[in-house]
């Protein structure tokens, strides 16, 4: 049995296949392999729109069932020990997907679960996002290997689920953010000479095929909104700063966007930008992820 903690759960080419297979199922839902009489279990601590509706859009597109469990209405908000839950779910379930705060409530919770669990997204990691990101860049672009990727902002969940995509999509990544911002020194050294820290926006996506960028206060920040506001204002993703980066250069975000803060309001609806299928890819990949998991 296998967990999707983190893009470092599964080996690269199972990582490669279920995006191949996500571009298949979106060509021809009807191939998916019915989960008939499966059930997805999704704990969510924090709030969410396309991680939720594609889990849940994608059982039900299988034939199977999924029960949202909003952590307060549930025994956890009252102190249940994750643990427990984790048992106790996991005897009624087949798979259970987790939206929370500490990696290690994650961790916890897959160490004592009898099904797959999957990261739905935690203050370290995002896994499942990128799944989506690498679909949508191989329909515009093929094949992601050997490009470069600047990530401009935080160094946050997504830009450490970027820095796993590098090692296993083969490419280069620089992260550009303010100092006192950088994603987890450990991970960084561990990608050392595929992944460096640029300071400069402008030098950050020199030559790059693909700019990224999040929100600058992620949830559970927003205590800290003016003050991140202030740092980060050099770091807005706009036209002016695309038009530094390869000629043909994609723009990504993983959204919910802040027109006007990490990008300009005009860039988001552009010719460049994919957001939108990168969004709709959210369905099709998190539908090969769990077609992957449950037939283990
Ligand atoms: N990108 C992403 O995970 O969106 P939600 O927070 O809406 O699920
Ligand atoms: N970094 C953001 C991503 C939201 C999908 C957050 O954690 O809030």
């Amino acid at each position: 049995m296998r967990h999707f903690l983190t893009l470092n759960d599964l080996p690269p080419r199972d990582l490669q296949a279920i995006v191949q297979r996500a571009m298949a199922l979106k060509a021809q839902p009807g191939l998916a392999v019915s989960q008939r009489r499966k059930t997805l279990g999704l704990i969510f601590e924090k709030a969410s729109t396309r991680t939720r509706i594609a889990f849940e859009t994608a059982m039900a597109q299988m034939d199977g069932a999924s029960l949202f469990i909003a952590a307060g209405d549930s025994q956890l908000g009252r102190g249940e020990p994750i643990e427990d839950t984790a048992r106790v779910v996991s005897r009624m379930v087949d798979c259970v997907a987790i939206r929370t705060f500490d990696h290690e409530r994650l961790e916890r919770f897959a160490a004592y679960s009898r099904v797959p669990v999957i990261n739905a997204l935690s203050n370290d990691f995002h896994p499942c996002q990128l799944l989506a990101d690498i679909q949508t860049w191989q329909e515009h672009r093929g094949d992601i290997a050997g490009n470069i990727v600047a990530w401009i902002g935080d160094g946050n969940n997504v830009c450490q689920s970027y820095i796993n995509a590098a090692a296993a999509f083969d490419f280069e990544l620089r992260v550009c953010c303010p100092e006192g911002f950088e994603p987890n020194a450990e991970l960084l050294a561990a990608n050392d000479g595929r992944v460096s820290i640029v300071r400069e926006p402008g030098r950050a996506v020199r030559g790059a095929q693909l700019v990224v960028t999040d929100v600058w206060a992620s949830m559970g920040q927003e205590q800290e909104s003016a003050d991140r506001n202030r740092v980060f204002a050099g770091f807005q993703v706009n036209g002016e700063l695309m038009a530094h980066a390869a000629p043909d250069a994609l723009f990504m975000h993983c959204l919910p966007a802040h027109r006007g803060e990490e990008v300009s309001a005009e860039l988001l609806d552009r010719e460049d930008s994919v957001v939108w299928d990168e969004a709709e890819n959210r369905m099709h990949t998190q539908k090969a992820l769990l077609e992957y998991l449950l037939a283990e």
